[in-house]
């Protein structure tokens, strides 16, 4: 089938979620996607971060073979060769003691909710006093289900199906006066992402994230800590808290911990842990040997590639080629991110709208998000002459847009100096 006339049976066949753009990719390798006309894109977004180790890679390949070949399905009812060996990788890597698996990001963040409601309950019948409300941030995404919208900050999220989940309440991102008046032994847990995603590429501060860990001590709350987007090495670190030195009691994993074959997974300390027993909570698909083998060969390859210093310095080289894109164009007013999460903010979303559909016609794939932000989200194998496509093609874009905006208003185009 060709394009048109996808579209015209999606039309027709699809609930109306996605304004898709019109391109039909039928296959990829490394950092590029082809479309069915042959034209390669260059990605920088990975499936919104998802494929970590670009298209095609030869051990994603081999052990979806090798385990297709075996077995593809247990049920949780019994046991396979992966998911301890899995568990084990993770647990390494995040300092933290256990593994729930599940099938994606929005499945991981609802574990989290249910196993510090359920932990609070714990502590209640072991005398303690502790509520069962969440402080959520503004400007979070936690995913689509019912508790994850609930400690969504988008009204547009949240509005068309409440009532939500109650009992969550929302706190001034960075804003720790917000945070302590809002904390009391009525809350269960605190939910963070070390840096905030959809909303814009936002890193928490070291002051606040350190004031909520502090907070949660003091009661015995949890720090749910969501790297859905910012795990697995996205930001040069294997999760974005070891940033900070904080480890969090929870955190959730999802999007590129199994290159694009679904698989979430919920991370958290024994003391957590003990809330939860057999029949509580559980999964059909959830960490099944062919996602757990995937993750395995992933994390591998990561580990044998060095793949954590490759992200610190492609990432350092990408934000560095972003400020100097800043200091071109008046336009740009921030640089954010770590690794190769990164964001720029540009003064109009109109702007940044044009601008993210204008790469997208020179074949080079980026995001919009937060209305104003430009993100870039690539596969960890990404290159420094990828970055050098991309930011001369932004550079272009950028003084383009400026320049035909300023003569519709009738002006000269202000702040926009030569390069150099
Ligand atoms: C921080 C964060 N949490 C949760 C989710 C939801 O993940 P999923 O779409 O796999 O349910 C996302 C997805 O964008 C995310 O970025």
């Amino acid at each position: 089938m060709k394009l048109e006339s996808i579209q015209a049976a999606e039309r027709k066949l699809l609930l109306n979620t996605y304004e898709r753009n019109p391109v039909l990719f039928v296959e990829g390798h490394g950092v590029y996607l082809r479309d069915e006309q042959g034209n390669d894109y260059l990605d920088l977004l990975s499936g919104i971060g998802v494929s970590a180790l670009g298209y095609a890679h030869p051990a994603v390949e081999a052990a979806i073979v090798a385990q297709s070949k075996r077995l593809l399905h247990t049920s949780n009812l019994f046991f396979h060769e992966h998911s301890a060996e899995l568990a084990l990788r993770l647990t390494e890597m995040s300092g933290l003691d256990r593994v729930f698996f599940c099938n994606s990001g929005t499945e991981a963040w609802e574990a989290a909710l249910k196993l510090a409601r359920a932990h609070a309950g714990v502590l209640r019948a072991e005398g303690k006093t502790i509520g069962t409300r969440f402080l959520a941030m503004e400007h979070s995404f936690h995913g689509r289900t019912m508790g994850a919208v609930a400690t969504t900050h988008k009204e547009k999220y949240r509005e068309p199906f409440a009532p939500v989940m109650p009992d969550v309440e929302f706190v001034r991102f960075n804003n720790v006066a917000d945070l302590r008046a809002k904390f009391s032994s009525e809350v269960c847990g605190i939910c963070v992402e070390a840096i905030q995603g959809e909303g814009g590429i936002h890193p928490v501060s070291q002051e606040f994230f350190t004031a909520a860990r502090e907070l949660c001590d003091s009661t015995g709350a949890l720090l749910l800590a969501d790297e859905i987007q910012s795990g697995m090495g996205r930001t040069g670190k294997w999760f974005a808290y070891q940033h900070y030195e904080i480890l969090p009691d929870v955190t959730t994993l999802a999007k590129p911990i199994a290159n694009g074959l679904p698989m979430g997974a919920m991370l958290c300390t024994d003391e957590a842990a003990r809330a939860f027993s057999p029949g509580m909570h559980g999964t059909t698909f959830g960490g099944g040997p062919l996602a757990c083998a995937v993750a395995i060969a992933v994390i591998d390859t990561m580990k044998q590639s060095n793949l954590l210093t490759h992200i610190c310095d492609v990432g350092g080289y990408f934000k560095q080629q972003l400020e100097l894109l800043q200091q071109r164009h008046d336009c740009v007013t921030e640089v954010r991110g770590k690794g190769l999460m990164l964001g720029i903010e540009l003064d109009s979303a109109d702007l940044a709208a044009k601008a993210a559909s204008e790469m997208m016609a020179r074949h080079i794939i980026i995001n919009r998000t937060s209305e104003t932000v430009l993100r870039f989200l690539p596969p960890f194998i990404l290159e420094r002459e990828h970055v050098d496509i991309a930011i001369a093609a932004l550079d272009e874009i950028l003084t383009r847009l400026v320049a035909t905006s300023a003569a519709l208003a009738g002006q000269a185009p202000a702040g926009e100096h030569s390069h150099g």
